[in-house]
């Protein structure tokens, strides 16, 4: 399979896009590193899900252990957190090969009236935690010079306009440029480094939204496709990010919208 014999790290990966990317790398063939901050009981749904899958007899002391999954809990707002996770990441299959920064918040408010710690929460998951979650598998990676595979779940937002979610787009537009920059400085020791920009997923994200039917309407009217997408829309071009077949795709950032980005008529 194209992922046998590789580990990845899914931050984030307890429900929504996170979790359909842990089960479809581990399809895929990778054992899978399943991180939550909240909800411990979604990311053992996950591994529970990736580990009914079974795969190669891997031989540990004397015996068969077929273990594809394993949760760690972390919150990637905090730096000391997120190191730990990679370290414990690493113990715990041995290596690691793939890291896919997936956990993302939002908090909706008019510009004027978003407080400190609102905006200090956002940009501390959406940002801070992928810049120290990278550098600490960068580290590992150089040190063992291993090649590595680093897929961000940015947003349409990393280009797009999104009133009332300021720092939101603030986070995901810095993910861009910070992705960009890491694909030189990366790429001279074989790592690569993609965004996957989701448009409108069904997912716990947007609850409020999925419960609105006007609003839901009106967005479904920009999206050509006509549809919203599905968890495993996303995860597809993940699984691809992350093989080998991808080897000479670094810096780049990927929409799977329906289309929606660069959907505008007049009426
Ligand atoms: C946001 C969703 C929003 C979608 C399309 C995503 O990045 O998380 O809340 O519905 O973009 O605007």
């Amino acid at each position: 399979m194209r992922l046998d014999g590789k580990v990845a790290l899914v931050t984030g990966s307890s429900q929504g896009i996170g979790q359909s990317i842990a089960d479809r790398l581990a399809k895929a063939g990778a054992k899978v590193v399943i991180n939550y901050r909240s909800h411990p009981e979604g990311a053992e749904v996950t591994v529970k899900q990736v580990n009914a899958l079974g795969g190669q007899c891997h031989m540990v002391e004397g015996y068969c252990n077929t273990e594809r999954g394993y949760s760690i809990g972390a919150d990637l707002g905090i730096v000391d957190d997120v190191r730990r996770l990679v370290t414990e990441s690493i113990e715990h299959f041995g290596q690691l090969d793939i890291l896919v920064n997936n956990a993302g918040i939002e908090k909706r408010a008019p510009f004027w009236e978003v407080e400190e710690n609102a905006f200090d929460a956002v940009m501390n998951v959406n940002l801070k935690g992928v810049f120290f979650a990278t550098q600490a598998v960068t580290q590992y990676l150089m040190k063992t010079q291993r090649p590595g595979k680093i897929i961000n779940i940015s947003s349409v937002h990393e280009e797009l306009p999104f009133p009332n979610f300021a720092s939101y787009c603030a986070s995901k537009g810095g993910l861009k440029l910070l992705t960009r920059n890491l694909s030189i400085e990366l790429a001279p020791y074989g790592f690569t480094i993609n965004n996957v920009a989701p448009g409108a997923i069904e997912t716990p994200i947007n609850t409020n939204l999925l419960n609105n039917p006007a609003q839901l309407g009106a967005l479904l009217k920009n999206i050509p496709l006509g549809r919203l997408g599905q968890s495993n829309d996303i995860a597809a071009l993940v699984e691809f990010l992350a093989s080998d077949d991808a080897d000479y795709i670094t810096g780049s950032t990927f929409f799977v919208d329906g289309g929606l980005t660069w959907n505008y008529q007049e009426q």
